[in-house]
């Protein structure tokens, strides 16, 4: 591509910095959990097939959009529709409120390597760790700072000199580290009752790890939420990367092997981590449901004890683990820092400016860093001022139970699932399929058309209203299952019939 916004340097190049930033602290932290927390098997199944029916689709989609326009996501939509520009808002917002906390995680990854390396020579920490270390804010903002500065660092460099380059070489090693981990896993005597609970129909609750089965539409929510976190759409990241790509590459192909990729160390991730606590905690003497597979104490507590009981050797198990879950952590975060950049960059060049990616990087990321003090401080509602005592009210559902949930609430619980019900209504009801299949024709055959066109135009907006009403009820309690429904599917109602009414008319 002969301009200055940069490119790929190959097919493989761009695949790596996609699965780079589908594989991330979702798949590694939030899979295992969400699906110990949704009753392991049946959320594995609802999982896999929206992966497909859904997750391609919208990747498809996302890619081609942006190559197409080979704009970031605002240029991006108000290219090709009027009506739907605001939804490239939301892909540049949404990004932004993940960084805040996502950066913090990262931080967090950090200082778990910091202390299982001193833990080879000290002793080794244990969970008590987690609670020392969110409430420590001088050290909570210090690894928030280091991990802003390597992804500052990386985006700065450049989309193949930065970005790819990161990529290349994170994630080859990151699979290796995994399956190192697995291993280790496996060996411990009792682990087969992780691998149950996640595999067996009904065990989770059989097991006694959970009091009750989820309905199957909290897990519908829980899932679809998940899946599009982990394949990191609705969030801009795939527009911007889509845009850098190049013409002649295939799209359907690539979303598949990304959505493949992201699903295997999501799996592999599972299998790891999940035997890892169980095993432990049931040698340590732990009933099944005082194990705690539940939130980042999951990945910081729980899995720290692991480290712990197995010894010295324990600290180099758990600096592999911690510097695995760094590299799947930055190679998401600068994905989402690039979508920002790559927006500012895009508006320097339409007005004939030079795009001064560095400078540009630079402030973004000091305006992530600054809200994400916030939620460093913050240390998972730990220090007393979590946004329900800030704004002296009821904790009312996650929205306002401390600032990362806060942060996730607008990004993850609403602007993702809206966006990505509306991109199904612009693409099935304004746009047309024609629109995206063109572009996905550039590089691929018609055999995708006629699933893209019923998954887009269908399956996608009702399968999304499901999502967004249970993401709404989980974040408002006060809504109830019932106000959610009304909200999510109200809304997707007015959006298409206005749509569609207005369609018929032009016609
Ligand atoms: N997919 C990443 C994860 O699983 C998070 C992410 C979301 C990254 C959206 C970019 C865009 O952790």
């Amino acid at each position: 591509m002969e301009n200055n916004r940069g490119s790929w340097g190959s097919n493989i190049g761009f695949l790596m910095a996609a699965v780079g930033s589908a594989v991330g602290l979702g798949n590694i932290w939030g899979f295992p959990y969400k699906m110990g927390k949704s009753g392991g098997f049946t959320f594995l199944l609802v999982y896999l097939l929206l992966a497909i029916f859904v997750g391609v689709i919208i990747m498809a989609s996302e890619l081609a959009l942006g190559r197409k326009t080979g704009k970031a996501p605002i240029a991006a939509y108000a290219e090709v529709s009027k009506q739907y520009k605001f939804l490239g808002w939301l892909a540049v917002l949404a990004p932004f409120f993940i960084m805040t906390f996502y950066s913090v995680l990262g931080g967090y990854c950090i200082y778990y390597i910091v202390i299982n390396v001193m833990g080879l020579f000290n002793g080794m920490p244990d969970s008590s760790s987690f609670g020392a270390m969110i409430t420590n804010v001088p050290v909570s903002i210090a690894v928030l700072v280091a991990f802003m500065v390597i992804c500052y660092l990386i985006v700065a460099g450049g989309v193949s000199g930065g970005i790819e380059k990161f990529n290349k070489v994170g994630m080859p090693a990151l699979f290796f580290m995994l399956v190192i981990i697995i291993i280790k896993a496996w060996t411990l005597p009792q682990a087969s009752e992780g691998l149950k609970f996640m595999f067996k129909p009904g065990y989770a609750v059989e097991g006694g790890f959970i009091s009750a089965k989820p309905d199957l539409i909290s897990v519908l929510g829980t899932a679809g939420g998940q899946m599009f976190f982990s394949l990191s759409l609705a969030m801009g990241a795939m527009i911007t990367y889509g845009s850098y790509l190049d013409k002649k590459e295939n799209l359907v192909k690539n979303s598949v092997i990304i959505v493949i990729a992201d699903t295997l160390v999501a799996l592999m991730a599972g299998v790891a981590v999940i035997p890892a606590a169980v095993a432990n905690g049931l040698a340590a003497g732990k009933a099944p449901a005082d194990i705690k597979l539940n939130g980042p104490g999951l990945l910081f507590a729980t899995l720290q004890d692991v480290f712990h009981d197995m010894g010295a050797i324990g600290g180099v198990f758990g600096l592999i683990f911690y510097c695995l879950v760094l590299i799947a952590a930055i190679s998401s975060a600068i994905s989402l820092m690039e979508v920002l950049t790559a927006h500012f960059c895009d508006k320097r060049i339409a007005e004939g400016k030079e795009p001064q990616r560095k400078k540009i990087t630079l402030y973004v990321a000091l305006a992530i860093t600054a809200l994400g003090l916030l939620v460093a401080a913050d240390g998972l509602g730990s220090n007393g001022f979590a946004p329900f005592q800030v704004f002296k009210m009821e904790m009312s559902g996650d929205w306002n139970a401390d600032w990362l949930d806060f942060m996730d609430c607008w990004s993850e619980g609403i602007m993702m699932p809206l966006g990505a019900m509306l991109m199904g209504v612009m693409i099935g009801g304004e746009i047309g399929t024609k629109t995206i299949l063109d572009e996905i024709h550039e590089g691929a055959g018609t055999g995708f058309d006629k699933f893209y066109k019923f998954c887009v135009t269908f399956l996608v907006p009702i399968v999304m209203a499901f999502v967004f009403a249970g993401q709404l009820s989980g974040f408002f309690a006060n809504l109830g299952s019932t106000g959610s429904y009304i909200i999510a599917f109200g809304i997707l109602a007015i959006f298409a019939i206005f749509t569609y009414v207005i369609k018929r008319k032009k016609a």
